[in-house]
């Protein structure tokens, strides 16, 4: 991966760190050496990756927490701020892509699946607001999915969450560009994480992806890694609220 000197020292948190594209997104600012918070309601997988990569010599610091509880989201990014200082990146990166056929949707499931695939990144994004206000500036990256942009079925609330993220991130470049606050949206197609092959990525459904991409290869949680990195880093200091695909030229 590259190398981008003006993350070393960064204060980065990431929601959803433990497992799948999240930690790749840990492990990669890990590298940059910058300081890496982070949170997940998987406390196991989180205290685990938080102390490997501490006894490799990075500043990490892990918070379990159940997002869709935003008190709790609140303490623990305060917890974050105590441990490593003011926020300077932010990743909204969790999500919970269970699938919902529409007839079995309950007006509790439906504010249930709002909870876990959008509202925490609002709320963890103004949360961090004046740690960045303060810095001069930051960049907050918000995960998103072609899901809804190639029309999938089978998770309604999942896929209109994920669409509800790029017009939020519109919104919030405006508002926070003036205090040089970046926003910009990450749109994965099917990344391959050990979650995606024990559910979903059947040997057919893996021949469908091959079909639908026009890069004939699987993309992995490090080519979502790659393009965080850039995002947040000051090479990237003119890019603001757009959506950034990767997704091997699917849709
Ligand atoms: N993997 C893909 O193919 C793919 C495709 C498009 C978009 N995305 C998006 O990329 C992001 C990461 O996806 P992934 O595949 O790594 O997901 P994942 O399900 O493998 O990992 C999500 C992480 O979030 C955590 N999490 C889930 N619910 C939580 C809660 N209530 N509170 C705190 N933490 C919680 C999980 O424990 C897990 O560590 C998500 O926003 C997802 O929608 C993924």
């Amino acid at each position: 991966m590259a190398i981008y000197p003006d993350l070393a020292g960064k204060v980065v948190l990431i929601t959803g760190g433990a497992s799948g594209i999240g930690e790749a997104i840990v492990r990669a600012f890990a590298q940059q050496d910058a300081r890496v918070g982070f949170v997940d309601i998987d406390a196991a997988a989180g205290t685990a990756l938080a102390a490997e990569l501490t006894a490799s010599g990075r500043t990490v610091h892990f918070q379990s927490l159940d997002l869709r509880d935003i008190p709790a989201l609140e303490a623990g990014i305060e917890a974050i701020r105590e441990a490593l200082g003011p926020i300077n990146v932010l990743v909204n990166n969790a999500a919970h892509d269970e699938r919902h056929p529409a007839q079995d949707v309950t007006p509790d499931y439906f504010d249930d699946r709002i909870a876990v695939n959008l509202r925490h990144q609002f709320f963890a994004s103004q949360a961090v607001l004046p740690d960045m206000k303060a810095a001069g500036g930051g960049a907050i990256l918000c995960m998103s999915s072609i899901s809804w942009m190639a029309g999938f079925g089978g998770m309604p609330i999942y896929t209109a969450s994920k669409s509800a993220i790029i017009g939020m991130v519109r919104s919030l470049a405006r508002d926070f560009g003036p205090d040089n606050i970046r926003v910009n949206a990450i749109t994965p197609g099917w990344i391959v994480t050990q979650r995606q092959l024990d559910l979903w990525l059947t040997p057919e459904a893996d021949a469908e992806r091959n079909a639908r991409q026009s890069l004939k290869r699987r993309l992995y949680p490090d080519d979502v890694a790659r393009l965080a990195l850039f995002l947040a880093s000051e090479d990237a200091s003119a890019l603001t609220a757009q959506n950034y695909i990767a997704d091997g030229g699917w849709v």
